[in-house]
């Protein structure tokens, strides 16, 4: 297979399909090349031969003497193939097909033909369906986008062709420095996986931003993320939100699962950072690119205006960024440039009439402030001071600090600020006109260089052999749904802790079973058939003697006949009535992109009508599986509220972690519920759970 260093490097290339009419794609590619400062040699290919924009053109490729590395393919649908063969059978060693016609309007076989062809000679295929390609290592791009890139460390690969060609005018019109821009288009060769391997290792990457619509393999992609250098950062905007619960399926983790909390999970794990927006992505993307990593958590805002800068001290609440209240560090750092009338409590007000060489005094006090680690500096236009010294500062401030501390910059006002914004933005400084977007932004730069260690797994035990029996039992019996007890009892050998229970069939053994484990007991009837156990009167709590159990067998069994005439009816299960503790649920799932995926929630409304809960990819450690329960909102109600005391979260960590082990070993189980996990001071108990089971031939 060719190096992908050709196609970010080519050293000679042609344009096949180069037209001689302004307007064409076929030209502006060429044009664009052309204009892009590339050094190569570029063959223009065309049977009408002539000149293009003065270059002479080719009849076609293998009239050529010459090594060409890659070659644009630029031909109605129709005569692409033959000219994709034809480049293979010279030599070429990639095509980027701008082309479209093939599979994404069902023009399958065409697009196979063409890859088959390639693959014969060695030659490997970007698109077809593609805006083409800018590298700026080359430089070249060869794309049909706008002619001005500027280049730059960030990358921005794209699954959508439209929207690459947008992001290239956008990225130009903010000044946004690109290393390379690719859309993949059908991917019918080369996927957005080798393009982000490349650029993991091109020496110019700092940012890459990505727009995917969706994951064929989720679970590589994020084996793959894994791979990118520490500094290297990754946005993502994910589109296509798939509703929530809109999967009909039978346990709460599998309605809950919509596709898109996962790619949130996903992508949190393997430390991509999500954009809600493209406003956001481009925000979060210039910052990164231009800001060092910070070296602590202590942010300091520098403003002339009290309210601006409440406005930042609330959107740093907002956001989690940490506002240093170390008084002694900031009287220290900025007492002698206050006017009396100032402030040095963060944020730090220098007031209306700080001009230019103000700002300069508290930025490089700041900056050389070795416990100060981050700057947001605001500006809220006044008129009390001109605006050019005000720039100029902070243009100086950025080319001597700038590399060595973030410095994030919010400017509100009319005409002469926004001139200055522009500027500033120009110059690749991370500046914004609204506070919130500067602190999002610094909040994205902090989560971007979190720790992410590659943690260890502990080892736990499980009755593997008694998983595998019940299994292989329900599997026998031709079913793929257990029964609650069949599930409690795979919990109780995945060393999940669940209260005491037994299956009887008699009312003789009923009683015994009861006095053994010791009243208060349940009573619940065992069947296939009976779903909704409850309404058909075939659940009794309370049971406190041998009287209740005798007159509770009969009872559920009458009701179940009653009501369900039909149901296979196996016994009734006689448990251990446990205390209420904090009910909790814990799940898992089968993602079709993603494979087991874990899920967290309080139980009963926060569940049912909140929706309030976690995923994670699995299995995930102990330290992963914190944070997931710390993320859901009715989190505190487990700290303990109202005179309770804390209930016992590692045991709830310690379960969900089993779980994860439990689906990794066990891919048979497709979906999983314990519902309720009962949370204790002390403890964790699995009252009830739901398994489904799908083997994959
Ligand atoms: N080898 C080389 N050039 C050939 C050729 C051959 N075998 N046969 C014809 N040509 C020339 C044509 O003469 C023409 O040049 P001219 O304008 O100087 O006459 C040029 O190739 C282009 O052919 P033409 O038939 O005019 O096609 P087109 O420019 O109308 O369309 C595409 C070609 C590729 C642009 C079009 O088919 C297409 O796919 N458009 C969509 C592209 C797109 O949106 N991609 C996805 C972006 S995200």
């Amino acid at each position: 297979m060719a190096d992908l260093k050709y196609l970010f490097n080519p050293r000679h290339v042609a344009v096949v399909g180069a037209s001689h009419k302004e307007g064409k794609i076929g030209h502006t590619v060429l044009k664009n090349i052309v204009e892009s400062g590339y050094k190569g040699k570029i063959y223009p290919i065309n049977p009408k031969g002539g000149e293009i924009l003065g270059i002479k053109v080719h009849e076609s490729v293998s009239s050529i003497d010459g090594e060409i590395d890659l070659a644009l393919i630029v031909v109605p649908a129709s005569i692409a193939v033959s000219a994709v063969e034809e480049c293979a059978k010279k030599g070429v060693k990639f095509a980027v097909v701008i082309t479209s016609g093939f599979s994404e309007i069902g023009n399958i076989e065409a697009e196979k033909e063409m890859v088959e062809k390639a693959r014969a000679n060695g030659m490997r295929i970007l698109g077809p369906n593609v805006f083409g390609i800018y590298s700026a290592s080359a430089p070249i791009n060869a794309t049909f986008g706008p002619s001005k890139i500027c280049p730059g460390n960030i990358a921005v690969i794209s699954q959508s062709g439209a929207l690459g060609i947008a992001m290239i005018g956008k990225t130009a019109e903010e000044n946004m420095g690109l290393s390379t821009i690719v859309s993949i288009g059908n991917k019918a060769d080369i996927t957005e996986a080798d393009i982000m391997s490349y650029v993991f290792n091109d020496d110019i990457t700092k940012v890459i931003f990505l727009y995917i619509e969706g994951l064929e393999n989720g679970r590589e992609f994020m084996e793959l993320v894994k791979k990118k250098p520490e500094n290297m950062q990754i946005v993502a905007i994910k589109a296509g939100r798939s509703k929530v619960g809109a999967r009909a399926v039978a346990s709460h983790t599998g309605s809950l699962a919509g596709s898109d909390k996962i790619f949130d999970a996903a992508f949190k794990q393997a430390g991509i950072l999500r954009a809600e927006s493209l406003e956001d992505g481009f925000n979060w993307v210039a910052t990164l690119a231009a800001c060092p990593k910070p070296a602590g958590k202590n942010v300091v805002i520098i403003t002339n205006g009290g309210g601006i800068g409440v406005l930042a001290a609330d959107a740093c609440e907002k956001y989690g960024v940490t506002l240093t209240s170390d008084m002694e560090l900031l009287k220290k750092t900025f007492e002698n440039v206050m006017p009396k009338f100032g402030s040095y409590k963060n944020p730090v007000d220098l007031t209306g009439q700080a001009g230019g060489a103000e700002y300069r005094e508290a930025l490089e006090r700041a900056l050389n402030e070795d416990n100060i680690h981050a700057i947001i500096a605001l500006y809220c236009q006044t008129d009390m001071t001109p605006l050019e010294p005000l720039m100029d500062t902070f243009i100086e401030m950025q080319e001597k600090y700038g590399s060595k501390k973030p410095i994030i910059y919010s400017l509100f006002g009319g005409e002469g600020t926004e001139e200055i914004l522009e500027k500033l933005k120009s110059k690749g400084i991370p500046a914004f006109g609204d506070v919130e977007d500067a602190v999002s932004s610094l909040k994205a730069l902090y989560t971007a260089y979190e720790k992410r260690k590659e943690e260890k797994m502990d080892e736990v035990e499980m009755d593997e052999e008694k998983i595998r029996k019940v299994i292989s039992s329900v599997l026998e019996d031709g079913r793929k749904q257990l029964l609650g007890t069949e599930a409690k009892e795979i919990m109780a050998a995945a060393g999940i802790d669940v209260p005491p229970f037994r299956v009887v069939k008699s009312i003789g053994e009923a009683v015994e079973v009861a006095e053994e484990i010791g009243y208060p007991v349940v009573m619940k009837v065992v069947s296939e058939d009976i779903i909704h156990k409850t309404d058909v009167g075939g659940v009794l709590i309370d049971i406190d003697d041998k009287k209740e159990v005798i007159e509770g067998y009969e009872a559920i069994m009458r009701n179940c006949r009653q009501n369900v005439p039909k149901a296979n009816i196996r016994g009734i299960e006689i448990a251990k009535m446990v205390p209420h503790g904090v009910e909790t649920i814990v799940g898992a799932t089968t993602d079709s992109s993603f494979g087991k995926v874990l899920m967290f929630g309080l139980g009963g409304i926060y569940v049912e009508v909140l929706k309030d809960v976690a995923f994670r990819v699995a299995p995930v450690s102990k330290r992963e599986i914190g944070k997931m329960i710390r993320e859901i909102s009715s989190y505190p109600l487990l700290l303990g509220v109202r005179g309770e005391k804390r209930k016992d979260i590692d045991s709830i960590i310690d379960s969900i972690y089993r779980i994860g082990i439990l689906v990794n070993r066990f891919p048979e189980i497709s979906e999983l519920d314990i519902n309720p996990l009962m949370v204790y001071e002390k403890g964790a108990k699995a009252l009830d759970a739901r398994i489904n089971i799908e083997v994959k031939k």
